[in-house]
């Protein structure tokens, strides 16, 4: 096999011209986010955590201060119908066992968690309904569909801190998503921890690069003009590495959601955040 890397897969950091995080807090709708907290214990390199929000341009960050302002609440008024749309052979809609979707408040901090001795993402808990329960097709984990109703339901959760379970039956995954987190892979034989544990605040070609967290998930990307999803993103990622990309939704990128998301513990939900 020929492997050639052209001038253009080659990262460079931009040294020197490290503009840290910025010191602006995020308020949403008069809410305070917490965008900056004391690393969690087992984060043995880095001692304060911040939200990629603080990394951002003014004119991003500003998109997210305001629901009007928000280009993912058009897709989160997308999930509002689709809540209460029948679909599937038990003509259910999820507002026919769901009453109000505001119950799901305190869910989106915990995930992804263990049930029945697997690791669940919100992704596979909707799924799981349209499946089992309304007798309709699963939504593809990075469709129009999904995201918007993922964010719907992680809206419900904005502002209540990161809280995931890392010990007892959530131990193994997590040990998973922490060697994948630190082991070099692809042509440019990196690891995610090279750009956002060793690196955050320096800029990467135009980019400002942030730690990674995923506490904003989905988010709306002003490049895309949609909402993604944390494991379309890490795919991405990996993909600029030049890596063979995990598949979304399978034990790797479910690991890694579970250790990342634990990198991010005390953060706000930022649900739907902005980024560029
Ligand atoms: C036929 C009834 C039914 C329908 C329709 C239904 N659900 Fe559910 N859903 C349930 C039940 C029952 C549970 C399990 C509750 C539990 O484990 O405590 C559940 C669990 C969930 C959970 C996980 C909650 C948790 O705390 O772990 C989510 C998220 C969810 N449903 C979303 C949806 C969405 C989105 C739709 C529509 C696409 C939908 N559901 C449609 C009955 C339904
Ligand atoms: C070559 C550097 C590099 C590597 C290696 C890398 N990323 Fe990224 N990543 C970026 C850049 C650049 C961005 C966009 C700016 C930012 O938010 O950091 C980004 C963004 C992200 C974001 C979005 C953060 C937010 O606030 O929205 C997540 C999550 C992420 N990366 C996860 C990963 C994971 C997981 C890995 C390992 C599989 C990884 N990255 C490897 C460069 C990298």
């Amino acid at each position: 096999m020929r492997i050639s890397i052209g001038i253009a897969t080659v990262i460079t950091f931009a040294a020197g011209v490290g503009l840290a995080q910025d010191s602006k807090s995020l308020v949403i709708e008069g809410e305070e986010m917490v965008t900056e907290t004391a690393a969690p214990d087992h984060m043995e390199s880095v001692k304060t955590i911040y939200s990629g929000w603080r990394f951002r341009s003014e004119e991003t960050q500003d998109l997210e201060t305001d629901d009007f302002d928000n280009p993912g609440m058009v897709f989160v008024d997308q999930a509002i119908d689709l809540w209460e749309t029948a679909q599937g052979s038990e003509g259910k809609s999820c507002s026919s066992c769901h009453e109000n979707v505001e119950d799901f408040a305190g869910l989106r901090p915990t995930l992804p968690k263990v049930k029945d001795g697997e690791l669940v993402t919100m992704e596979e808990l909707v799924n799981e309904c349209r499946t089992d329960r309304m007798g309709a097709d699963a939504w593809k984990w990075s469709g129009g569909q999904m995201t918007a109703m993922t964010a719907l339901i992680g809206l419900q959760s904005r502002g209540m801190p990161v809280d995931v379970a890392i010990d007892g039956e959530a131990a193994a995954f997590w040990e998973q998503g922490k060697e994948l987190y630190y082991t070099p892979v692809g042509q440019l034989q990196m690891s995610c921890s090279n750009c956002h544990e060793d690196n955050y605040g320096v800029m990467i070609r135009a980019d400002h690069l942030s730690q990674g967290q995923i506490n904003g998930f989905p988010t709306y990307r002003l490049k895309n003009t949609k909402m993604n999803s944390s494991h379309g993103r890490f795919k991405g990622c990996m993909k600029n590495i030049r890596a063979e990309p995990y598949n979304e939704g399978g034990p790797e990128f479910k690991a890694l959601e579970l250790y990342l998301a634990s990198r991010g513990q005390g953060l706000s939900v930022e649900t739907p955040s902005v980024r560029n």
